[in-house]
């Protein structure tokens, strides 16, 4: 059993680069392969997120563990109104490093250089049971809304600032419509 002194002493978070994208590729499929919910095409979204000038390399992190990817997670541009924002998606980690804090770390890390950059906030749609335990919360509390039909619960918000969150309608990378 892995515990979470395993993650300060045997896990390294980084920027991705192009030499990971194939293993990040099998990773994000591998990942999905045993999720509650999967279009089967969360691997290709990060490549075609790649292509966008959405794409924010220095936002966009992996997980290492003896030299091998385990978990990847990409916060990418959206619109809420006109103000630029980020959007969490996807996030995996593999299947046998799942339920040891590797998908909670990557988000803090994600959320931490996001700060630094000067976003506002990031928007997900998941489980309300997992991204709570990060701190997300409904965005609908924000006036903040999905562009397709989902029930609020599912679609939230982390705030990374106090005031000036902006609000309205979500719109997202042309790299998300297929
Ligand atoms: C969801 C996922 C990213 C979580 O990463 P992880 O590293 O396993 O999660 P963490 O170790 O950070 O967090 C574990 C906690 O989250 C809970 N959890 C894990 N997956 C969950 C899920 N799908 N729904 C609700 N809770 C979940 C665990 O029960 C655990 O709870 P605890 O802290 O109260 O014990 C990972 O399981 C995964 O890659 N799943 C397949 C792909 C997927 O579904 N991605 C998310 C799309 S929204």
């Amino acid at each position: 059993m892995y515990t979470t002194n395993f993650i300060s002493r045997s896990i390294e978070i980084r920027q991705e680069r192009e030499s990971d994208f194939a293993e990040i590729r099998t990773l994000i499929k591998t990942a999905f392969m045993s999720a509650q919910h999967s279009d089967g095409d969360e691997h290709y979204l990060v490549d075609r997120i790649r292509k966008t000038d959405e794409y924010i390399p220095e936002l966009t992190l992996i997980a290492i563990h003896e030299g091998k990817a385990v978990g990847h997670i990409m916060l990418s541009k959206i619109w809420i109104g006109n103000t630029v924002a980020l959007a969490l998606a996807p996030l995996s980690v593999l299947p046998e490093f799942q339920n040891i804090g590797i998908g909670k770390s990557l988000i803090k890390e994600a959320h931490c250089k996001a700060l630094k950059y000067g976003y506002k906030c990031c928007v997900v749609l998941g489980s309300p049971e997992y991204y709570s335990k990060s701190g997300y919360i409904e965005a609908s509390k924000f006036d903040i809304h999905a562009p397709f039909d989902v029930p609020d619960k599912y679609y939230m918000v982390f705030p990374f600032v106090e005031t000036g969150i902006p609000a309205g309608l979500v719109r997202y990378s042309n790299a998300f419509i297929l």
